[in-house]
């Protein structure tokens, strides 16, 4: 299973599917299927339920078997709090394997880190779900390395994802990694050098909202907010044949070393065209760099000149 999960590139995220009629959630889930995408992205609090319901309305009409899906969902966040506790952990569980109609979740992943939380009730919590085959595999989601490690401290499980906000305009996970030492804000570790972290500990990055720009405000495409990069990618995407949302998500795995799976939401046809295995696109540094130093705030990106910075090209 672990090489199951590690095959797939892209993810469909359903974050947005709530308020979907249920035979148009079949459709998209037949497109993805379609287009060879089979790893589907849910948290318990997703339309406060409605998400997992209608993907699991969906999949039942459409008569799918279960093992040719990989679903995955997050719990932890509660109105006003998160919370890992085990008591939580296991209803959340229980109440997405329901409205999900199905007997396990491929991934549980922890939403986000509650700083109250205690690593061996988690422990607790992971064994009882694995062992009674309703979780099979774990990870986290917005979590840093130290959080990992006190996690990990406790839980048998390997935590083989953590997902993260990641695009062409929300690289924190990059920036501090090619600024250290300076002074500027990008130099600032926001992440705890999970990009690292996670290369060293074979963690896969998911990053959420590639098309993004700021906490969920819209997409970065055609925003005259992001008027040089969008000129860039277009150029550049009319070069190699491609969209310019393919383009900006195919770059992002060049940037994250291509350790990284991407949830994103597919409903629009202008949202297609993207297929798995894109991210190995041949992309020359510069095309890299430029797309990265275009944005509105220009963050220092290094040349090959610098050796031991040259990864991030
Ligand atoms: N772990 C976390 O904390 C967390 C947080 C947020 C999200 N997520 C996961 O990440 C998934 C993806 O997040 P997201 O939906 O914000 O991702 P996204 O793909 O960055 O944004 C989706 C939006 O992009 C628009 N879009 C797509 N292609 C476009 C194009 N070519 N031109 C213009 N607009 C385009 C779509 O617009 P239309 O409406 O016009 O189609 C849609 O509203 C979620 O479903 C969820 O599973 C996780």
């Amino acid at each position: 299973m672990a090489d199951t999960l590690q095959q797939g590139q892209i993810i469909h995220g359903c974050m947005r599917i709530a308020g979907m009629p249920v035979p148009e959630a079949g459709d998209l889930i037949g497109r993805a299927l379609d287009a060879g995408i089979n790893f589907f992205d849910h948290a318990d609090i997703y339309g406060q339920g409605k998400s997992e319901a209608v993907f699991g309305d969906a999949i039942r009409r459409l008569g799918i078997p279960r093992d040719q899906l990989v679903i995955q969902t997050k719990c932890s966040i509660r109105a006003g709090f998160y919370d890992c506790s085990k008591e939580h952990i296991i209803r959340s569980v229980e109440g997405s394997l329901k409205r999900l109609g199905t007997d396990y979740v491929d991934v549980l992943l922890l939403h986000r880190p509650d700083t109250l939380m205690e690593p061996e009730e988690v422990a607790e919590a992971f064994d009882s779900l694995e062992s009674s085959g309703k979780v099979k595999n774990f990870g986290v989601s917005n979590h840093n390395p130290m959080q990992i490690e006190l996690l990990s401290k406790s839980c048998r499980q390997k935590l083989m994802f953590n997902q993260l906000q990641f695009s062409l305009v929300h690289t924190p996970i990059v920036d501090s990694g090619i600024n250290v030492n300076l002074y500027n804000d990008d130099a600032m570790v926001r992440a705890g050098s999970i990009l690292e972290y996670s290369r060293i500990h074979g963690i896969t990055i998911q990053a959420w909202s590639p098309l993004q720009h700021g906490f969920i405000e819209g997409v970065f495409l055609d925003n005259p907010n992001f008027a040089a990069l969008n000129h860039n990618l277009a150029t550049m995407a009319r070069k190699k044949g491609l969209t310019p949302a393919t383009l900006a998500i195919a770059l992002d795995f060049e940037a994250s070393g291509q350790d990284a799976a991407y949830c994103r939401y597919d409903q629009s046809p202008k949202a297609r065209g993207i297929k798995p295995g894109q991210g190995g696109l041949p992309f020359e540094a510069r095309m890299v760099r430029t797309l990265f130093s275009s944005r509105k705030r220009i963050t220092l990106i290094q040349t090959r000149q610098s050796p031991g910075l040259s990864w991030v090209l």
